[in-house]
């Protein structure tokens, strides 16, 4: 089977193809004019990906040409309306023009099968979705092969205030590192003392995550002592995110008897959570995955693949699927 898949929930213009399970394109156009706003203007977003989609669609086909397509997958929700409208409006008219089906994909589940594009996991799995706009914990499970037709989700914890991701660009401006903000926090972490401010993790009862504590501890700090190293700060804080992710992880990995982690999401591009995951789940006896980094951040690979699944399982979308800003993950 030969997907276009496409996604433009935030600000990423992505299109991919795929033939099976094997990537044959992934682009990702990334807008970085939102840096000097210091966050994603939702309608600038929309309006950029609507300038480059057709562009960056005829790239992703040129290795199969738009004739062997035999479906589409695009990402319906959650994310920026407006940039979703452009994506799942883009990828309608191709459907219909083309005369091949369409599936619409929830962008947290398109995260989650980028854990597929490189690994094998065989049984169920605990799987932390960490990006900008989520951070939730999933149990994923599943039968025998790779892409097996008993796939469900049941969504253990969320964040019950910022998402990870969004914690390291709020601190990133704090830092004066612009946006988006978790690479520039990790590259000044790593001259900095993990150990020089203690800031409060995550110790919630049930499997749920809190940043938003953090986040404030780290403003709270930084008037307090304006003359902080910037580098002890951000080192400091990456770990205090670092250890609540990893800490309620395995919490509920202990607690649920799972014995495999997935970690998908823009924020597992850090190489310091990925160092904590793989040690402490080594020392715990689990498994850890996580998929290539290139498609950690948002891309339309993972859409395909996870289209791909459910078009193999019969499932179709109608033309009249809507956009949805808070599309949850739909528990089964
Ligand atoms: O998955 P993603 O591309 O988009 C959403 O679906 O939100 O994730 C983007 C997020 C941003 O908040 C960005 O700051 C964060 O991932 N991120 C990182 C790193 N690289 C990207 N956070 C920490 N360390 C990194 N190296
Ligand atoms: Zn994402």
């Amino acid at each position: 089977m030969i997907l276009l898949g496409i996604d433009t929930s935030c600000d990423d213009t992505s299109a991919a193809c795929i033939k099976n399970d094997k990537v044959l394109s992934n682009i990702v156009f990334s807008q970085l004019f939102h840096s000097k706003y210091g966050g994603v203007m939702p309608e600038l977003a929309a309006r950029d990906h609507i300038k480059n989609i057709s562009t960056i669609v005829q790239n992703a086909v040129k290795p199969v040409g738009l004739d062997k397509l035999d479906a589409i997958a695009v990402t319906y929700g959650p994310g920026l309306i407006g940039s979703l409208l452009v994506g799942l409006s883009f990828a309608k008219s191709l459907s219909a023009s083309l005369k091949i089906p369409l599936y619409a994909v929830n962008h947290i589940e398109g995260h989650i099968f980028s854990l597929f594009i490189n690994n094998n996991i065989k049984s169920q799995f605990l799987c932390l979705v960490v990006s900008g706009g989520h951070t939730e914990l999933v149990l994923v499970k599943k039968g025998g092969d790779k892409y097996s037709k008993k796939l469900s989700y049941k969504t253990i914890g969320s964040t019950v205030d910022d998402a990870a991701g969004e914690a390291f660009d709020k601190v990133a401006r704090m830092l004066g590192l612009g946006y988006p903000g978790g690479k520039a926090v990790e590259i000044l972490a790593k001259k900095g003392n993990k150990k020089a401010v203690n800031f409060p993790r995550t110790d919630l009862k049930n499997y749920n995550f809190s940043f938003s504590g953090i986040k404030t501890a780290v403003l709270y700090y930084l008037k307090k002592n304006p003359q902080a190293k910037s580098e002890d700060v951000a080192a400091s804080f990456q770990e205090a995110v670092v250890d609540s992710l990893v800490n309620q992880t395995l919490k509920a990995a202990a607690k649920l008897e799972v014995n495999n982690i997935g970690v998908v999401g823009g924020v597992i591009k850090n190489n310091r959570l990925r160092q904590k995951f793989t040690e402490t789940a080594e020392l715990n006896k689990i498994k850890v995955f996580f998929p290539k980094h290139e498609f950690s951040t948002d891309n339309a690979a993972m859409v395909a693949l996870c289209a791909r699944h459910h078009l193999e399982n019969g499932k179709i979308s109608p033309l009249t699927v809507r956009a949805s800003s808070r599309a949850p993950l739909i528990d089964n």
